[in-house]
């Protein structure tokens, strides 16, 4: 089956190709537009778990006359770290990877928003191609151009919009995903459902343990969140506007990772961070009772939670507070007007964000 190529539009378009075995469209994403390939230079930037999957990346780049130079780091979370960008940038100089050279990053989200912000910062931005591994990275962090890295006073600090040059999902990568990263991964696919296109709830909940791994309907998945993505993304890159909406669910689910030291997955924190938001969407009159009571029942089918602890709620208030999304002290959150309409509810009520914690206590 040839793959599916979505173009993210914007001041410099790219495409999302998606398909099964479709590594070997690396070579041609690498160089598009670029000089001569015989010219160019590839850094292939990925974590140790994906030695195999890098290896076969860098013959694919090899066999088409690029120059490769493998670069490994550290696997999840601990490669958005200063030091190991810090690291890459010295290999890029040792390497003299220059304008029209090009990284590749391989993995999940970390290694998508580390290799993101590597390629944005070297000469002040060069090409970057990303292969995400996860679910998560596929629908979510290969694309929109936002990159990262941490730094000790929070998450995802440090960084810049730098559109990657194209991403290859290939689903294959997806067979060693463990069960539990696949699941984490379905939250942003389900919130996706629930801003913008009805139809993945539908794909979901006809048969839950089908969608719970990577054959059933994961092409079809996997194409209709990043299409919703891209829409999103092209017409809104900075998050002036509507690209807001993606964070539905995100306001809890950040400080809940806060609060959990960033030991949480963060698709099941966004999970109950979509429970959260659709109590208070339906608290505060604007969403019907059986869109919300949908929420729980199609996170809850494919395994993922929609509750947290009782108790934690000061803690997590306080974490909300520190937000990067938020305005001064005014809270924001994304909650739906109906099914498929997100919109802003600002500042809301203490009592009403308290009251809808109850309804996702333990
Ligand atoms: N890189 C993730 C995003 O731009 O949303």
């Amino acid at each position: 089956m040839s793959p599916t190529r979505i173009t993210v539009g914007g001041e410099r378009p790219y495409d999302v190709v998606i398909g099964a075995g479709v590594l070997g469209e690396l070579p041609a994403l690498a160089g598009a537009g670029a000089v001569a390939q015989r010219e160019c230079q590839v850094a292939v930037i990925f974590p140790v778990c994906l030695a195999g999957i890098a290896a076969e990346a860098c013959r694919a780049l090899v066999a088409a006359g690029y120059r490769v130079h493998a670069e490994e780091i550290p696997d999840g979370e601990a490669a958005k770290e200063i030091a190991v960008a810090a690291r890459l940038w010295s290999r890029l100089a040792f390497h003299r990877i220059g304008r029209s050279d090009c990284i590749v990053g391989i993995g999940g989200g970390a290694a998508c928003d580390l290799a993101g912000f590597v390629a944005a910062t070297w000469l002040r931005g060069i090409r970057a191609v990303l292969v995400p591994t996860t679910l998560l990275g596929m629908v979510d962090a290969a694309i929109g151009g936002k990159t990262a890295i941490n730094i000790p006073e929070g998450k995802n600090l440090v960084g810049a919009f730098h559109p990657p040059a194209g991403v290859l999902a290939d689903l294959d990568t997806l067979a060693s995903l463990p069960k539990l990263e696949y699941i984490s991964g379905l939250a942003e696919v389900i919130k996706a459902g629930f801003i913008a296109d009805p139809t993945i709830l539908e794909l979901i909940e006809s048969d839950p343990p089908a969608a719970t791994g990577p054959g059933g309907p994961v092409i079809e998945l996997v194409e209709r969140a990043v299409r919703v993505k891209a829409a999103v993304v092209a017409a809104d890159l900075r998050e002036a506007g509507p690209r807001e909406f993606l964070n539905y669910g995100h306001t809890l689910a950040h400080a809940i990772e806060r609060v959990e030291e960033f030991g949480f997955r963060h698709g099941e924190a966004v999970s109950i961070g979509m429970a959260y938001a659709a109590a208070l969407g339906r608290l505060s009159g604007r969403l019907d009772e059986a869109t919300a009571a949908r929420h729980c029942d199609v996170l809850a089918a494919v395994g993922l939670p929609i509750t947290y602890r009782d108790g934690a709620w000061p803690r997590l208030r306080s974490a909300m507070a520190v937000d990067k999304k938020t305005r001064g002290s005014r809270l924001r959150f994304v909650v739906l007007d109906g099914l498929g309409r997100p919109a802003i509810l600002a500042d809301p009520a203490e009592e009403l964000l308290e009251q809808a914690y109850r309804e996702v206590c333990l």
